[in-house]
């Protein structure tokens, strides 16, 4: 528990699909946070309360039924507190029921903002600014003592603040980058309104976690599943610095790797990272669950199903370790408590080789409250080399679904040798750090092409180059067509087996990253 008493911010969550933003421009201030959901027990933090208090906006109207309230309890704290837009009405709604309507023009994107007050939240900034608008409803009147600070042409209450009370409220959404100076206004409520100390570094985290760690494990023994991505790793480096070699790790090659993929990461965990890592290679036992399989669900279950089996014989043939590391993040975590208003974005999870059933182990998770960029400035401090921080995500399932039927040894060759190709080209054009995440696809069909004198009938390799933010949604990169053309022109002439390279231009929605 990383809190001490006002040196925090405390982010109510309404079910805005912004609240995560909202934290990571917080964190973004080296200040830590946490969210919590609107009815969250308050008494829970009486130990330690926070330094100030934003809330998030949110998908319903204050006058619905059933809508979120706001529990006043948070006054009794005295510390500063920020709505925006849903937070905003309900600062409002709360002081007088009522004082929110239905806005005759419903707003959203961008509008421009005129500042009235240029003091305290909107210190630093010109007279006006693009703000990132998204509201049905609107305050008719500010709440009894309170002034208006801000106003657009279409909201003539855009910003308020309390006359005496450091309590301020805005309808735009400052968390988006759309809002210029977004993260001004933010920095101005944390670190000048809540004066808030900016202690949150990865050095700070590594600390604390290695005192945690050592009291919390004692002089029991850790196992720890290596995926070869970067948040195991850094988990593993972590509690490596903390008790040594009381730690084992297993990284599991499930045939369904890159190009020499297994033997690199290996040799980087024990000569790069001096990590205790035994390698088990069952690419066996996957080939033959996977074999005939050509249902994307299935091939996920099956895959997941043999890595929970490998993992628990290694736990079976170990009882003398009692604590399972896991590279659960933060986001993980907010997902199972957070509050889904109706409109609430909806997630599809992908956990392919999760917990082994065997609840004999208890869990470690040291970097449940990092988001992933954290995770990655961890990583760098602990000394991760930076070409392994930056590697692009690799789905659980590996190129099992990058196969768009079943899978067979040549198969996965054919893609190995593609999707290599593309990568290394990628890195070599300095392209790779561009796109959020890049591969290759191989589809089972089979058209004509030309070698030489020779008819040939081979297989298609698609190519995907993605840029996104986390995943959920994402653009196909525009990358420029000499190397694309470069590309295709290696891959048919270097591959056995593929006559033929597309590109996908599919964004997402309506596609996926993946094909399958
Ligand atoms: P989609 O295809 O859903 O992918 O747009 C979003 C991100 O998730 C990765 N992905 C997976 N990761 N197991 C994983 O660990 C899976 O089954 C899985 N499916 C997709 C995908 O590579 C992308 O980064």
């Amino acid at each position: 528990m990383r809190r001490t008493a006002s040196t925090w911010i405390l982010i109510l969550d309404f079910g805005s699909q912004y609240t995560q933003l909202i934290a990571r421009r917080v964190r973004e201030l080296q200040v830590y946070c946490e969210i919590h959901p609107f009815n969250a027990d308050l008494s829970a933090f009486a130990d330690a309360p926070p330094g100030g208090v934003i809330l998030s906006g949110g998908p319903m109207s204050v006058n619905e039924p059933g809508a979120p309230h706001l529990q006043t309890g948070i006054f009794e704290w005295n510390v500063p507190v920020l709505g925006i837009c849903y937070g905003l009405q309900l600062l409002a709604h709360t002081a007088v029921p009522g004082s929110v309507e239905k806005a005759a023009r419903r707003e959203f994107g961008r509008a421009r903002l005129n500042i009235d007050d240029r003091s305290d939240l909107f210190k630093g900034f010109d007279s006006t600014c693009v703000v990132w608008m998204s509201h049905g409803d609107h305050l008719i009147a500010p709440p009894p003592g309170y002034s208006i600070i801000a106003h657009t042409a279409n909201a003539p209450i855009a910003a308020v603040r309390h006359e005496h009370k450091p309590i301020f409220g805005v309808q735009f959404h400052p968390e988006v980058v759309h809002t210029e100076n977004g993260a001004l206004l933010l920095r101005n409520f944390v670190l000048g309104i809540c004066r808030q100390p900016q202690s949150w570094t990865p050095g700070s985290f590594i600390q604390n976690q290695i005192a945690d760690i050592r009291a919390r494990v004692g002089t029991d023994k850790v196992i720890c599943g290596l995926s070869g991505g970067v948040d195991s790793t850094v988990t593993a480096v972590l509690i490596h610095q903390a008790i040594g070699d009381r730690l084992r790790c297993v990284f599991v090659n499930n045939g369904l790797l890159r190009k020499n993929e297994y033997q690199d990461v290996l040799k980087l965990y024990r000569d790069g990272l001096n990590l205790p890592v035994v390698g088990v290679d069952a690419t066996d036992r996957f080939m033959s669950a996977l074999a005939g399989v050509t249902d994307p669900e299935t091939k996920r279950k099956r895959i997941g199903k043999v890595f929970i089996d490998v993992f628990e014989h290694e736990i079976r043939e170990h009882p003398e370790y009692t604590f399972l590391a896991q590279g659960t993040l933060y986001p993980d975590v907010i997902e199972s408590v957070s509050f889904k208003g109706p409109s609430a974005t909806i997630k599809s999870h992908h956990n392919v080789g999760g917990l082994p059933a065997d609840m004999r182990l208890s869990l470690l998770e040291p970097m449940r409250e990092l988001f992933k960029d954290e995770v990655r400035a961890v990583g760098r401090t602990l000394g991760i080399p930076e070409h392994f921080i930056g590697r692009h995500p690799f789905p659980g399932p590996g190129l099992a679904i990058r196969v768009l039927t079943d899978i067979t040894p040549e198969r996965l060759d054919i893609l190995r040798e593609v999707d290599h190709i593309f990568i290394s080209e990628l890195k070599n054009h300095g392209l790779y750090d561009q796109v959020w995440q890049a591969f290759a696809v191989l589809l089972p069909v089979h058209s004509v092409g030309v070698m030489g004198d020779e008819r040939t009938y081979e297989m298609t390799a698609a190519l995907r180059a993605v840029t996104s933010v986390d995943g959920m949604t994402a653009d196909w990169a525009h990358l420029p067509h000499d190397f694309l053309a470069h590309v295709s022109n290696r891959i048919s002439n270097e591959v056995r087996g593929v006559n033929r390279v597309v590109y996908d231009i599919s964004s997402k929605p309506p596609a996926t990253i993946e094909w399958e």
